[in-house]
């Protein structure tokens, strides 16, 4: 099927300086939020095909000129973290494990001055072997997608027989010390939406810290449906059949995950409503695409080129430049209730989860 492909955004209205943008070192926004969390997406590729995500045969995927290289993804990161206030920094794909230069990736960002928190969003395929080195290089924790604990189900999700691998890579993150180590579960309508408590029930044996996420209006083949979806509210309902959930006081910030203590704590689970209950109004993020854009939101319409200029000669204090202009235009949501909405044209493996 040739009609799902990458589809770069046209519009580019961001890089335009706005006169009214202040002057402040970081990353502000027309809404008062300051961005320092860096989500930068490392390739566009995947090991797994998940039906919420990408088409059976993938997507076309990003050309390799267009894509930045490690020397690239470490010089625009420096910048976020020594010009821009960023202070932590995650790395996503497609799966960034694919990655083959991620140790040093992560090495030379966690030499930065202020060293800043880094972590992975990963499927887990291939953290076994990685884990060590990983955790040597200075990564800091994970972040492992796991919707369900039967493998044909997971075939079925997934379109790839790895439910093996995926736990393997669970367990090491854990004997590893990347902790706390999270889990990331989409619930499906009729797939697996009757698995909520016996995925918590393995997270909370384990020790990992498991979150719900809402299928969010990002999948290739836009095939995403309201009415399909399992909102937070019936995460909740259903995982209060068997646990006492009471909320945590702690306080939330910007983090997207309403976390609820489970039996009275101290193991958390977490519940990220983002279409039902968004927090965008919180939101401390900026993202980077593995060609070299900048984003201000998962469903900005907009980039920000920032290979070009920097593959011209650009310096840092013009790249830092174009990075403010382009958060100050960040919106104030993410607009999926709007009559008007679209989703972005790029789907969520070629942005970053
Ligand atoms: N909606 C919600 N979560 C998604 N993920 C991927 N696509 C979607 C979507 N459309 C999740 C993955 C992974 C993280 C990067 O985001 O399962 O855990
Ligand atoms: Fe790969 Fe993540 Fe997309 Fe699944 S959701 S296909 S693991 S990028």
């Amino acid at each position: 099927m040739t009609s799902v492909s990458l589809g770069i955004p046209a519009v580019n209205s961001a890089t335009e300086p706005d006169p009214a943008r202040p002057d402040h070192p970081g990353l502000l926004d027309r809404y008062g939020r300051v961005a320092t969390d860096l989500r930068v997406s490392l390739t566009d590729r995947c090991n797994l095909r998940c039906t919420y995500c990408m088409p059976p045969e993938g997507l076309d995927w990003m050309p390799a000129d267009q894509a930045l290289t490690d020397d690239e993804v470490v010089r625009l990161v420096r910048i976020a973290v020594e010009q821009l206030g960023v202070r932590q920094v995650r790395f996503t794909g497609g799966e960034p494990l694919l990655r083959r230069g991620l140790e040093r990736i992560v090495r030379d960002i966690t030499s930065l001055q202020p060293r800043p928190k880094v972590s992975l969003t990963s499927n887990g395929i291939g953290l076994s072997r990685r884990a060590e080195a990983l955790a040597d290089a200075g990564l800091d924790r994970v972040n492992i997608s796991l919707d369900t604990l039967d493998p044909e189900r997971f075939k079925r999700i997934s379109l790839r027989n790895r439910l093996s691998d995926v736990l393997e890579g669970l367990s090491a993150a854990a004997t590893t010390d990347l902790h706390p180590v999270k889990v990331n579960s989409v619930l499906l309508r009729d797939v697996n939406d009757d698995e909520a408590i016996p995925l918590l029930r393995y997270c909370l044996e384990r020790g990992y810290e498991l979150r719900f996420i809402e299928q969010m209006p990002l999948d290739a083949q836009h095939g995403w449906d309201r009415s399909n979806m399992i909102t937070a509210a019936e995460i909740m309902h259903r995982l209060s059949g068997e646990y006492r959930l009471e909320t945590d006081t702690e306080e939330r910030g910007s983090a997207p995950a309403e976390r609820f203590l489970v039996d009275g704590g101290p193991a958390a689970v977490g519940i990220i409503g983002s279409v039902t209950r968004p927090f965008c109004g919180d939101c401390d993020r900026t993202r980077l695409t593995a060609d070299g854009q900048l984003r201000s939101c998962l469903f900005s319409q907009g980039e920000t080129d920032v290979r070009g200029p920097m593959r011209a000669g650009a310096p840092d204090d013009e790249i830092a430049d174009l990075w403010r202009n382009a958060m100050w235009r960040k919106a104030a949501g993410h607009g999926i209730d709007d009559p008007g909405f679209i989703q972005p044209s790029r789907p969520m493996s070629a942005i970053g989860g």
